[in-house]
């Protein structure tokens, strides 16, 4: 399949694409989304297929607003409401039980449904011109980390997708947050992501984290987060917060005869850049949003690179840094890590 490669003015042969049945990915603030009709069921399929994603692994539909949201959830009760009210159109997904003609792919057999509102002008009039909510997964090959540009879409899905509308680089970086609001009493973060859980209590009071975020053993209740996820092809490894364990892996790994790709701050960078041999900036340490947006993109990159391996540098689970530090931990897990 030729993939067309559109602009933001050319939306509407985008929306007549994804009208027959196409998938098109498209910018958000989080991350590129692989939108189809979230109506069609072969348009749906075409989603999993494209992207080699396991079909038990539910899909966010996005909407263009609340009252298209209300058609497909069978109640709203307030605490969603708040959260729309705080924070749509932004990186904030809500579960609810679903209704109405959702196809059956969409939601991998759940009784429930994940909504958002994307905060980008692109996927707003995107959906709005296509007249129905668009399901959309994060337009990278499953496993790989997330495109947060129209060319890691095009690196991954060329050929595969009906075409991709360039809106330049996403602003947050990292996916939405997903908040399980099923039952109401117990708003619970299924996966951290653009709203902290900070801005959440601010707003719904007590939030609870899924506990398989906190300990592994517990099986997850957001069925992606069980998958290889935001992996590159070569390894990654979390380098230890202390300068001087993080001195010996550095050396450690050179006598392993590894080409060390490092992912850290412009601070970090300073003090072992020279020791790395290919350095990737997540920009100022104080300022985690920059890491959140640069991750993938410097996964990518030094993927690309003659690194034989990927040090990256943590950041306090706080903020953004929770949903930076779940992707770097899921990107790291996925190999054998006996450093
Ligand atoms: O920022 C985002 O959320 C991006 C952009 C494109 O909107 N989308 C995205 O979609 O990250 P995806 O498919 O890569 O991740 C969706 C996550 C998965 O972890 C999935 O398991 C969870 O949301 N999810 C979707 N529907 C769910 C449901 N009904 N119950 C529990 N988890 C659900
Ligand atoms: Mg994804």
């Amino acid at each position: 399949m030729k993939t067309n490669r559109w602009q933001p003015e050319d939306i509407k042969e985008a929306a007549e694409a994804l009208k027959a049945g196409e998938v098109v990915a498209f910018p958000t603030e989080t991350v590129y989304g692989l939108g189809a009709d979230a109506t069609n069921e072969s348009a749906v399929r075409k989603i999993f297929e494209a992207k080699g994603r396991p079909s038990d692994n539910p899909l966010i539909i996005h909407v263009s607003n609340v009252t298209q949201m209300k058609q497909f959830v069978s109640s709203l009760p307030e605490e969603a409401e708040q959260v729309i009210a705080h924070f749509w159109p932004g990186p904030c997904t809500i579960v609810l039980n679903k209704k109405g003609a959702l196809a059956p792919s969409v939601t991998g057999g759940l009784s429930t449904v994940g909504i958002r509102m994307p905060d980008h002008s692109v996927a707003l009039n995107l959906i709005e011109a296509t007249g129905v909510p668009l399901a959309a997964p994060s337009a990278n090959s499953s496993g790989r980390p997330s495109p947060t540009t129209a060319r890691h879409v095009h690196d991954d899905l060329d050929g595969k997708i009906s075409g991709i509308i360039d809106g330049g680089a996403t602003g947050v970086g990292l996916e939405s947050t997903v908040l399980d609001l099923t039952d109401p009493q117990k708003p619970t973060i299924l996966r951290p992501g653009g709203i902290s859980y900070e801005e959440l209590t601010d707003v719904l009071g007590t939030v609870y984290i899924d506990t398989h975020l906190k300990d592994k053993t517990h099986a997850p209740k957001s069925p992606g987060m069980k998958y290889r996820h935001y992996s590159p092809d070569i390894p990654v490894y979390i380098l230890p917060e202390d300068k001087v364990s993080a001195e010996d892996v550095l050396s450690k790994l050179h006598t392993q005869g590894e080409t060390i790709g490092l992912l850290a701050s412009d601070e970090l960078n300073e003090h072992f850049g020279h020791k790395a041999d290919v350095v990737f900036s997540l920009g100022e340490r104080e300022v985690p949003q920059q890491a959140a947006s640069r991750l993938y993109d410097g996964l990518r990159e030094l993927d690309r690179s003659p690194a034989t391996v990927i040090l990256a540098e943590s950041y306090k689970p706080v903020g953004i840094g929770l949903a930076y530090m779940n992707r770097l931990e899921k990107a790291a897990e996925w190999i054998d890590r006996s450093l």
